[in-house]
């Protein structure tokens, strides 16, 4: 068993002892103080920028969504995809602007992005608005980083190498009161050989259960209704705590909480998806019957460059597994489209398993190169256009059984979950079915918060639209 790194309580305290001190010093210089915090990428992302949002709270900071108001800048950013760097980078160029109006502002970049040498070189070199630079393993400290920003004024890059720890006692400001966030361990140890994230993120560790079950009791006595675990992979939720509990042990517990809520999770690996974690779902009435399984391919030899570690029919069978313990489940998938060296024939096998699965939806993207992975250095001979004729194709597949399986819903009556409201006429609020469908509808703002029944009169690729 790998030993299980944490962060001492009292590093926390001393963290917050920090907040405070710069309460006192922030309040005596300004009148109301504010932060933005821009988040990109997942939600472990989303979830870290909660912790963020927490601290600067304790910090006596309000928040705003306009650069050229906030007093500070938090940008926490993705490393999954080019696409979401070049994003992040166009962003903190653009600050430029906000920092010459307001001198005195400090700009932030942390997250997976960050954690990547040359990445941090290229913020160091090209980006001298950025103050501070910090990796997901430092995140618990973000008060003392800043702090000696603040006294300093100079620019301070952390971004060691880690394996990661388990941090507890975090202060959280979450978004919404409806659904919220519950992470249940950090990092990956798969390593897929086109992603970073075990890179960035660190070895695979889990929180102990009583931690999680407590901060979900919390949630549900706050009225949350919607609560997602998160892990990279939760399916070996557990493997490195001595207790024994594995996930399916962790859901079964949180579902022994009192109250109307339910329960989500994701992502799962198909390779670790046991028939016990099924069985629990469907015997656990607060499990909402939603899984979302990436396939990532459906070619056997494009599965094993990827090291994903199960072949298409494996695949299949675990699907069918799971469809056997629960006939209403919602069944959603990811998938990359033009690895390195995919042939025409490879990606027809990708369609041939979407057609068989029908997949309620599918995430689809190109692949993206990431320095130092091994799929980096695997001979890539197919050009952009190639792969883009691909993806188009598979979006057709999938836009087309989206609507397919959301038109099976028209007549029938589903419990949904309104969580919000959409800002259109009509159908001015949103929902979701148990198996995390949206859903547009026509009622009260009061509605928010609460499960109704409603009957589905349309639905398109996107979403499904009914009348209480
Ligand atoms: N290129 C394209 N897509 C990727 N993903 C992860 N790494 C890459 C990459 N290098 C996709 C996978 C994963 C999802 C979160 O992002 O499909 O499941
Ligand atoms: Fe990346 Fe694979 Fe880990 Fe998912 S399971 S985070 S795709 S290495």
């Amino acid at each position: 068993m790998i030993p299980r790194k944490t962060v001492a309580p009292e590093e926390i305290r001393r963290q917050l002892s920090i907040c405070r001190e710069i309460l006192t010093s922030v309040n005596a210089s300004a009148a109301h103080p504010l932060a933005m915090v821009d988040t990109y990428g997942c939600q472990q992302n989303e979830a870290d920028s909660e912790k963020l949002r927490g601290y600067l709270a304790e910090m006596g900071y309000g928040f705003t969504q306009d650069e050229y108001e906030a007093d500070i800048i938090v940008i926490n950013t993705c490393a999954v995809r080019e696409h979401a760097e070049m994003r992040v980078l166009g962003n903190v160029g653009a600050l430029n602007h906000t920092k010459k109006a307001k001198p005195s502002q400090i700009i932030a970049v942390c997250g997976c992005m960050v954690q990547q040498e040359h990445m941090t070189e290229k913020i160091k070199k090209s980006y001298p608005i950025v103050d501070l630079v910090f990796g997901p393993h430092e995140l618990w400290r973000f008060p003392e980083l800043l702090q000696e920003v603040m006294l300093k004024h100079k620019r301070l890059f952390a971004t060691e190498k880690s394996d990661g720890a388990v941090t507890e006692g975090i202060p959280l400001r979450r978004d919404g009161h409806v659904k919220a966030w519950l992470s249940i361990m950090y990092g990956c140890n798969n390593y897929c050989t086109y992603c970073i994230v075990p890179y960035v993120r660190g070895r695979e560790r889990s929180r102990l259960p009583e931690a999680i079950v407590a901060e979900a009791r919390e949630l549900v006595e706050a009225g949350y209704k919607d609560i997602t675990l998160l892990g990279q992979n939760v399916n070996s939720y557990g493997k490195n705590l001595s207790s024994g509990t594995d996930f399916a042990d962790l859901i079964r517990m949180i579902n022994d909480i009192p109250g109307d809520f339910l329960i989500r999770f994701m992502t799962s690996h198909p390779k670790d998806a046991t028939e016990k974690l099924f069985r629990t779902m469907a015997e656990c009435e607060k499990c909402a019957h939603q899984l979302h399984l990436p396939v990532q391919s459906g070619n056997d030899r494009v599965l094993k460059a990827m090291n994903r570690r199960y072949t298409a029919e494996k695949y299949l069978s675990v699907a069918a597994l799971a469809r056997r313990y629960m006939p209403d489940l919602v069944l959603t998938t990811d998938i990359i489209v033009g690895f390195p060296g995919e042939t025409d024939e490879e990606f027809e096998d990708t369609l041939k398993l979407c057609e068989e699965v029908r997949f309620d939806a599918m995430f689809t993207f190109i692949y993206s190169k990431r320095v130092g992975t091994p799929a980096a250095s695997m001979p890539d001979p197919f050009t952009r256009e190639e792969k883009q004729r691909h993806f188009d194709r598979l979006t057709e597949v999938s836009n087309r059984i989206s609507g397919e399986k959301h038109a099976e819903y028209i007549g029938t009556v589903q419990r949904v979950l309104v969580d919000g409201e959409t800002g259109k006429d009509p159908y001015n609020l949103s929902a979701r079915t148990n198996g995390g469908r949206l859903v547009h509808l026509k009622g009260d703002p009061s509605l928010i918060g609460r499960f109704c029944n409603v009957r589905i009169t349309a639905g398109n690729t996107w979403a499904l639209y009914g009348e209480l």
